[in-house]
């Protein structure tokens, strides 16, 4: 017997006392939002959602048009269920308040609306990541002081990835479970529970094409595992770098792997590329509930302290072995 999402949901709620029936319906609003992005996805130059915006983002980045889509559509779908405070956005410069003609929740909801944008054109996977705070008790109204808690703080995080299936990853603290969208029955069904990562792995995922810019713990990790079975790794490992990092998450879930995206020389003065509270936090939530591990390359990801709601960090996670490895080169230099 196939077990749906929402039944997953009701479970979690009533025998395993995992989340409250708001946390409930708020995962199942994300859900239904990522199916509707997902059909978007799905007609791409049919639907005319393929191509530039023409706008700009807060980061400087170019807008394609499925990144103001799957933000809109996110947002119309959780602003009117009583569930949230406020809401949080890669693709919006503050945060998104909920409409006075609605009820307020207690949740605050973030999200990169469409990770892996410079995919999106060229028909390879791309996919939403978001992460679920509790806005702090007490206190009227909410700012965005109420976001910057450190990821261990979250209560539901997850991602939707849509590549040849569509996939909605999810944890509420008690393991990972993947569901895969039905798209006859138009619901996703369960079809993994308790993900583990290995421990160990043989393959790794970097822009190879930075290296001239790496700092040199990153350099000698990559160079050791270059030299293969000759080299002090004694192993041969192969490389994949797909440039949605929902992606290559979701192939580490899968299968094992270690992902870089560490600080480099590009732009000394930034901690690192990717975005610490909807995309490194949620993904190194799931990557430790299924036994990896997620580092700056000193210390825990889930403990950094975030500054602003936009800030950047340096990641490194997947397989444990290899991410205490990376850590340790660090820490060592
Ligand atoms: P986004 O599309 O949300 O801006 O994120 C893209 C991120 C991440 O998904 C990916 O791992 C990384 O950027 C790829 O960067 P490079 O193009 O520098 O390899
Ligand atoms: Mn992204
Ligand atoms: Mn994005």
């Amino acid at each position: 017997m196939s077990v749906s999402l929402s039944r997953y949901l009701v479970e979690q709620q009533r025998e395993r006392g995992a989340i409250t029936p708001e946390l409930r319906l708020l995962l199942e609003v994300v859900a239904r939002a990522c199916k509707g992005i997902s059909h978007s996805v799905n007609k791409g130059a049919l639907g005319g959602v393929l191509g530039s915006a023409g706008s700009e983002n807060v980061q400087g980045e170019v807008q394609k048009k499925l990144d103001l889509i799957a933000n809109e559509v996110l947002i119309e779908a959780n602003e009117w269920g009583g569930h949230l405070a406020a809401m949080a956005s890669e693709e919006m410069e503050t945060i998104h308040l909920i409409p006075n003609r609605y009820p307020q929740g207690e949740y605050l909801l973030l999200f990169d609306p469409l990770d892996g944008s410079s995919n999106i054109d060229v028909n390879v996977s791309i996919g939403t990541i978001f992460s679920v705070l509790k806005k702090p008790e007490g206190g009227a109204g909410v700012s965005e002081a109420d976001f910057l808690q450190p990821g261990t703080q979250q209560v539901a995080a997850g991602y939707c990835v849509y590549g040849p299936q569509t996939t909605f990853v999810l944890t509420v603290g008690d393991g990972v479970s993947m569901f895969t969208l039905d798209r006859e029955q138009g619901s996703f069904v369960l079809t993994q529970e308790n993900v583990r990562i290995p421990k160990d792995t043989k393959e790794f995922a970097i822009n190879m094409s930075n290296m001239r810019h790496w700092d040199s713990p990153v350099k000698r990790y990559i160079d050791e595992c270059l030299m293969g079975s000759e080299g002090p790794r004694g192993k041969d490992f192969n490389m994949r770098w797909i440039a949605s990092m929902v992606a290559d998450v979701h192939r580490i879930l899968t299968r094992g792997g270690v992902f870089l995206y560490p600080w480099d020389k590009r732009e000394p003065g930034k901690p690192g590329k990717l975005r610490l509270m909807y995309e490194a936090n949620p993904m190194s939530w799931l990557v430790e509930q299924a036994g990896g591990a997620a580092t700056n390359g000193r210390e825990r990801i889930l403990n950094i302290q975030p500054k602003t709601l936009h800030e950047r960090v340096s990641v490194v996670l997947g397989s444990k072995n290899e991410v205490d490895l990376v850590t340790k080169y660090h820490l060592g230099s």
